[in-house]
Formats: structure tokens, sequence, C-alpha cells
């Protein structure tokens, strides 16, 4: 089978798609033919080694994680899953032809969508559920939430509106309309305003952005609020002084939550990210450094037409 690999961490020109091995199933594993593999920033951080040491791994490996595919065989211990289910979840490589997966990341891929677009969704849509959930969002409240027209944010910004809270986003001005379809009536252009001056009081931050967005955020979070980042941490003592919860989340893969999530793709509850180009798993290397480079939309590799 056709795998997108690395050999040693650094730039996208690592990447290699080579024909390698095709792998088996255990007893307690799912074999699915991946379709389409959805590309996210830590696939990049993991092909950079930023994640080394947290998650080592042998080289060369396949990289990708997010995928939307097909069961084509199903260990003697698993239960729940059929030859022929399509489903969606995590593999460790999903830029690949076939991945073995365990069933406590899968799930059945929301009906109403289709593989590029369900290759999209599980990384962004599982850390927005979580994200939203840590900050316990209710009805009535408002919520600043930085990156709102990408991957995490758009889902998160959904996830909140549905729930009767009001969303303050921050985002580039060309996403402005595409979030006002989301609900939002007030987006903050972070490339000529700064949100400190304009937001006041929210019940809770959700930050996708990084870098000082969630320290700015502790001036514009009520006491006794919370502030729920992906990517930066808060120092404790600042968060403390300004009476504020501060939370460095870890997206945490589970299919509890894939089912959840595909279950409210279903209801027309959650749109997935947009989509914006889809390529062909050798063009791997150039699907990478198109979302790198910095666009709101998701980037999808078509590895097998269905
Ligand atoms: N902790 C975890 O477990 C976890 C899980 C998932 C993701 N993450 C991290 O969360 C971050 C977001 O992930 P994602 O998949 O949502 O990325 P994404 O799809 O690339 O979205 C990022 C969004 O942020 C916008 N943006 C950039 N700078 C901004 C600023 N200063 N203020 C407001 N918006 C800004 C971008 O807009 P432009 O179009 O203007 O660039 C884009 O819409 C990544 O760093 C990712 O690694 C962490």
């Amino acid at each position: 089978m056709k795998a997108a690999r690395i050999h040693a961490y650094g730039h996208s020109d690592q990447i290699e798609v080579e024909d390698v091995t095709s792998p088996s199933n255990k007893p307690d594993e799912v074999l699915v033919r991946i379709k389409a593999a959805g590309i996210n920033p830590v696939d990049w951080k993991v092909r950079e080694g930023y994640m080394a040491q947290v998650a080592p791994r042998p080289f060369p490996f396949t990289l990708g994680q997010d995928f939307s595919g097909e069961v084509i065989a199903v260990g003697g211990t698993v239960t729940g899953f059929a030859v022929g289910d399509r489903v969606y979840g995590f593999a460790s490589g999903a830029y690949a032809e076939l991945a073995v997966v365990s069933p406590s990341m899968l799930a059945h891929k929301p009906a109403t969508i289709d593989d590029a677009t369900a290759a999209s969704l599980p990384t962004p849509g599982l850390t927005a559920l979580q994200c939203v959930r840590i900050a316990g969002v209710r009805k009535g409240q408002r919520i600043l939430i930085h990156g709102a027209a990408g991957g995490v944010g758009s889902i998160a910004t959904q996830l909140c509106r549905a729930t009767g809270a009001t969303v303050i986003a921050t985002a580039s001005s060309k996403d402005m309309l595409y979030l006002n379809e989301l609900g939002v009536e007030e987006v903050i252009d972070y490339r000529s305003q700064h949100f400190d001056e304009l937001v006041h009081d929210v019940d809770a931050a959700i930050d996708t952005v990084g870098r000082d967005t969630a320290t700015r955020s502790l001036k514009v979070v009520k006491r006794s609020g919370i502030i729920v980042s992906t990517v930066g941490a808060v120092p404790e003592d600042q968060a403390r002084r300004a009476g504020v919860m501060a939370v460095r989340m870890v997206m945490q893969k589970n299919a509890n939550d894939l089912r959840e999530l595909a279950r409210l793709v279903d209801a027309g509850t959650v749109k997935s990210p947009r989509v914006g180009r889809v390529l062909p798993l050798v063009a791997a290397r150039e699907a990478q450094d198109l979302y790198e480079s910095g666009r709101s939309e998701k980037i999808v590799l078509n590895v097998r037409q269905s």
C-alpha cells in the first residue's frame, strides 16, 4: 500500500509517499481502508519533532491522525463494527491507504456528509467539544472565541450558539460573513483591532491562537470566569490575581465523543469546518504546506475514491 511517511524530523520535504507493507489487525483492532485523511496543525508539529518527547515513535512512520474510511477486517474480540461499516476517527498514521485502528478511536461516520468532510472533523471536533465542556458554557453566557473561523474555533462557535450562549469572535475580516452565518454578531478583526480594548466581562474565553492571547484575555474575562486554551498557558499567578481559572487543555481521543460529534452533525447542529482543497495522497507535502501557510479552510487528502 501507499503511505506518506517521514524518516527524520524536518520540513515538508521530509515527507515521502512510499510503497510499504500492508498492516494487519490484531484481535482487538479493526483494519480500515482510508478514503480521506484530514490535515491538522498537529501533523506538522509531529513532522517537525515537537511531539517527540510526549509521543516518541521510531522512524520511519506514517503521518496523519484524522480519517474517514471503511472497515475491511474486524478482530475477533471487537464488538460494534462489521466489515463494510463507514467509520471515522483517529489512526496512528492516517496518510495511508490502510490503517489499523483501536475501536476506542473509532465511530460510525456521520451519514449526512462525504468522506472528505468527515475526515476534517475528528481533531477539531473533539477539541471543540471538550473546550466547551471544560468552559461549562450555558445559555445566556457571553463567550469570546479566538480563532473562531478555524477548525476548532468554528465548531466551538456552533456548540456555544447551540447552548444559547452569545459568541464574540476574533478572526480575519475575510471570515466575517462566514462567522455571521454561524450565528456570530460581533467579529473582531485581529489584524486591525485589539480585542482587549473592545471586549469586557465575558464569562469564558476559548483560545485557539496562542502566543499572548490567553494572557491578554485575563483582562476581559469576568472574575470567577474561565479561559480554556488549546495552545498557550497562562501563568498561574497572573490567573490567580485576576480571579480567573486558566486551563490548557489536551484533546482526549475517544469513541464516545466521536459518536456525539456524528450525532450533532447528522442533526444539523454542527457543520464541519470548511474544506478548501482536496488533494491526492501523493500531494501530502503540498497539502501540509498549504494549510501551514495559514488558511482557515481545511485541507484534506483524498486517499481513495468512494
Ligand atoms: N491542545 C490540543 O489538544 C489541541 C487540539 C487541536 C488543536 N490544537 C491547536 O489549536 C490551534 C488551532 O487549531 P485549528 O485546527 O483550529 O487551526 P486552524 O484551522 O489553522 O485555525 C486557526 C485560525 O486562527 C486564526 N488566527 C490566526 N491568528 C489569529 C489571531 N491573532 N487572532 C484570531 N484568530 C487568528 C486563523 O485565521 P487566518 O486565516 O487569519 O490565519 C484561523 O482561522 C493549533 O495550534 C492546534 O495545534 C490543540
